[in-house]
């Protein structure tokens, strides 16, 4: 039988980060019934895996059997070319255990000038997982090239958006309203995968 995730399904969205949260709500768009992981009291599982993919199952899989219900989890990293696609996977810990950005942002901005590089090519990538308690799970992968500039630029979003300039545009996503970045995100094209496939 085929997976199919029907609309209204309750779903655990197995993050605590705010920023992804609230992106991840407004690309659901009311199709489902959204249950927050904090809500539930579950603990964030030790991200182990070496892969965007392998952490998004590893956090759906973990969040499904401890609440009993469908989870629904992100996993994304900003890849730099010329740092050899760090910081990837651990884009979240270069920001320290305050989730401070702006050091994150700096440590970037050093290693590019530590390195002498000139090439400012980027890339965000989003895994997303649906994982069924003990039960089967579906993952997919979204990705958005770009470049990155300095200083930062714009107070919305999260995260890298502030030096991300996406392909085609001449606005970071830190200065996009939601909806404009929603439109180009990797976390939008990782969703229309997992549409694709469950939908
Ligand atoms: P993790 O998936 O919990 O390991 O964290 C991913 C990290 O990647 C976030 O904390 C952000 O730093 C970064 N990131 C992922 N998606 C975005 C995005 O859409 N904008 C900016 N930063 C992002």
């Amino acid at each position: 039988m085929a997976l199919k995730l029907e609309p209204g399904t309750r779903l655990v969205v197995a993050t605590h980060n705010p920023g992804k949260a609230r992106e991840l709500a407004e690309i659901l768009d009311g199709r489902f019934e959204l249950v927050a992981a904090g809500a539930l009291g579950l603990p964030e599982p030790e991200e182990t895996e070496a892969t965007f993919t392998g952490n998004a199952l590893l956090k759906a899989r973990a969040a499904a059997d401890a609440s009993g219900l469908v989870a629904l989890a992100d996993d994304s990293g900003l890849s730099v070319k010329a740092l050899d696609g760090a910081p990837g996977i651990y884009s979240a810990r270069w920001a320290g255990p305050g989730k401070d950005f702006a050091i994150a942002i700096a440590e970037v901005e050093q290693r590019l000038e530590e390195r002498g590089a000139k090439d400012r090519s980027a890339w965000f990538t989003c895994a997303l997982a649906v994982a069924w308690p003990f039960g089967p799970a579906v993952v997919v992968e979204g990705r958005v090239d770009g470049s990155l500039q300095f200083p930062r630029r714009g107070t919305l979003g999260f995260g890298y958006d502030p030096i991300f300039v996406p392909q085609g545009s001449a606005q970071t996503f830190g200065e996009m309203a939601p909806k404009a970045k929603d439109a180009l995100s990797h976390r939008t094209r990782a969703f229309e995968k997992l549409k694709a496939a469950l939908l």
